[in-house]
């Protein structure tokens, strides 16, 4: 019998990184390290005091059971402390908080809760690529709002026709963003708070890097919820993946207008069971015990966004190195064809990195190096590029 797809999953775009893939393979299959800046995947351990808690907590019979939907109180109330502490804000834990079994879960479910077939969404380009997937397959229409590097990254609010504004349910956006590395000015979220309000369109704030960021907390990244009529427009997805390295644990939050948590909850009951209770037990202590890792680690990825930007300098090409994220984000050297210059990357250097137009028609030109590599491998990769470059 032949399996037929549904029209949804033939249609998919492929995965940024599957064409990469191949080639990975080849080349590893010949015994030729490549290095792999491709995906932002934290090298760093998860801190210890968060593992031990795993070992303590999966030895207690109470953990292995179903967990609830909404997610343990205790686990709630540990989002809206830190959420207090780092961002001034009052969430309350029973009505304004759910976990998530990473912040990908809430992302892609909540065009299902809030999406009607022909409704539009408001996606950025370039963006992390769920989005567009996830309202696709919830039926509804994408309106793509371009980020341009002359205008910060940010998308123009202005632009949006009328009629695409009456018709939106929702509205992503990712500051610190992803593929990008910009950082949203408060201002801008105070426009976005208020051209959503104006056309009643939910913003989806995707805020999965709020906690990787150079220097000090005076320029930390911010939260919608905490700017004026936030909380009132506003569902926000927090993850535990990246300040924590705790990617692979999948755990992760959402949390803001009360009434879009119980919209994105109602669907994740008939989805999935919860998060392993004790991950949300070993999550409290990364979010309470773990904060001096945490800057410990942004320090790391500073100092290896900076040293690869130094030595490629070297060849006469300069890479923005932005305070947030651990992505470096830059024009390819010559040209728009940023699919070619990956492949030629990984050839002629054995570097993967990411293609710009796998995040969206305007990433085209630019590549994406995540810096979720050792030092001597980021000094490594620099240094064979620009050997590349030089020849
Ligand atoms: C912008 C952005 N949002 C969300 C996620 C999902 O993270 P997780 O599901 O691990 O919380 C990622 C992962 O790379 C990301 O880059």
């Amino acid at each position: 019998m032949s399996i037929k797809l549904s029209e949804r999953v033939r249609t998919l775009k492929p995965y940024v990184f599957s064409s990469l893939d191949e080639k990975k393979a080849d080349l590893a299959a010949r015994g030729i390290q490549v290095i792999d800046l491709g995906i932002g995947d934290p090298d760093i351990p998860t801190c210890n005091t968060v593992i031990k808690s795993l070992k303590r907590e999966c030895m207690n019979p109470k953990t292995h059971r179903y967990p609830s939907y909404q997610g343990r109180l205790d686990f709630r109330e540990a989002v809206a402390d830190y959420y207090s502490a780092r961002f001034g804000v009052h969430i309350d834990p029973v009505t304004q908080v759910m976990s998530l079994i990473g912040s990908k879960e809430g992302l892609f479910h909540a065009p299902l809760a809030f999406v009607d077939p022909g409704d539009y969404a408001l996606v950025p380009d370039p963006c992390y690529p769920i989005y567009e997937t996830a309202v696709k397959f919830a039926g509804g229409l994408v309106h793509t709002m371009p980020l341009l590097e002359e205008k910060g990254y940010l998308p123009d609010l202005d632009a949006i026709p009328e009629d695409v504004c009456r018709r939106a349910a929702i509205m992503f956006l990712n500051y610190p963003n992803n593929p990008t590395a910009a950082i949203a000015p408060p201002e801008f979220l105070d426009k976005a708070i208020e051209f959503c309000k104006k056309h009643e369109i939910l913003m989806i704030y995707d805020n999965a890097y709020s906690e990787i960021y150079s220097g000090n907390r005076r320029n930390a990244p911010v939260s919608p919820l905490s700017r004026p009529g936030g909380m009132d427009v506003c569902l926000e997805m927090g993850s535990l993946s990246k300040p924590f390295s705790m990617t692979g644990w999948r755990v992760g939050y959402a949390l803001g207008n009360a009434e879009a948590v119980r919209g994105l909850l109602q669907v994740k009951k008939n989805v999935d069971s919860g998060v392993f209770e004790a991950i949300q037990l070993s999550a409290i202590r990364a979010l309470q015990d773990c904060q001096d890792e945490m800057r410990h680690n942004n320090d790391i990825y500073t100092g290896r966004k900076e040293e690869f930007a130094r030595i490629i300098s070297e060849a006469g090409w300069n890479i923005p190195v932005s305070d947030s994220t651990f992505y470096l984000w830059t024009r390819v050297p010559e040209g728009d064809d940023d699919v070619a210059w990956c492949e030629k990357l990984i050839a002629q250097a054995n570097v993967v990195c990411a293609p710009g137009s796998g995040f969206g028609e305007f990433g085209k030109g630019y590549l994406r190096f995540a810096m979720t590599v050792p030092l001597e491998l980021v000094q490594k990769a620099a240094e064979k590029i620009v050997v590349m470059l030089n020849r």
